[in-house]
């Protein structure tokens, strides 16, 4: 049977060809894309990098750091002060006298941050310097019922940033939901002092109310009211 191996090659043949000339199916497509767009680089993204996360690793190491091109946020010039950074959220924990500030990088390089605080009385507290991944302090020793005002300063080689109305003046306007760097800090009064203030208005009450019953009930008898005398007879009836 000499025909019979050759048919055998045909089919083989044939069979082989099927895969390839049958229509391109939509996995063939995308195997293709993929191939297409693996040749070219990738485009770049944009860091990991967040200008308010505490402890954030400052861009241009993520960049050196990375496997892949990353592309980080636009800075000023280092030869200029930084801008001032952005005060975020402050939480107030009244019960030990403490406040907890966070606040945002600006665009600019920093070498470091402190805090600023005013009180109402006029003295100002400098805070110690902290490192350029730091985005979060705490304020501690704050006086029950006090009202300060933060701020949040950034420096590099050049200078420190700026401040408004520095040593306290011009600061009215601070408070609410600011964009700037600071902000107005209330410390509620001591719960404690709120329980006594309590206990003290309603002792008062009760010694009031006693007095009131004491002179309805045992001195009106005694002495009687001026315009209405107790041994008044009835008249006229
Ligand atoms: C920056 O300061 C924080 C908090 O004190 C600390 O945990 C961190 O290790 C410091 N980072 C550098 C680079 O010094």
């Amino acid at each position: 049977m000499p025909g019979s191996p050759c048919l055998l090659c045909l089919l083989a043949v044939t069979f082989s060809l099927v895969p390839r000339t049958r229509p391109l199916a939509p996995q063939d497509l995308m195997e293709e894309e993929e191939d297409e767009t693996s040749q070219p680089p990738l485009p770049p993204v944009f860091c990991d990098y967040d200008s308010c996360r505490h402890l954030q690793v400052p861009c241009k190491e993520l960049q050196r750091a990375g496997p892949r091109a990353c592309m980080c946020p636009g800075l000023s010039s280092p030869a200029q002060p930084p801008a001032p950074p952005r005060l975020g959220e402050v939480h107030v924990v009244a019960e030990d006298g403490s406040a907890v500030v966070h606040w945002c990088a600006p665009s600019s390089p920093v070498h470091q941050y402190w805090l600023l605080l005013w009180e109402d009385s006029g003295a100002t507290w400098k805070g110690p310097p902290l490192n350029s991944t730091v985005r979060r302090a705490e304020l501690k020793g704050l006086k029950p019922g006090g009202d300060y005002v933060v701020c949040v300063v950034a420096a590099n080689g050049a200078g420190e940033s700026s401040v408004p109305g520095a040593g306290g003046e011009g600061l009215e306007g601070v408070g609410g939901p600011t964009f700037g760097p600071c902000g107005r800090l209330a410390v509620p009064p001591r719960p404690v002092t709120l329980v006594h203030t309590a206990i003290g208005v309603g002792t008062v009450l009760a010694l009031l109310t006693c007095l009131a019953l004491v002179w309805h009930f045992c001195l009106r008898e005694r002495w009687g009211c001026p315009h209405r005398p107790a041994s008044q007879p009835a008249v006229g009836l």
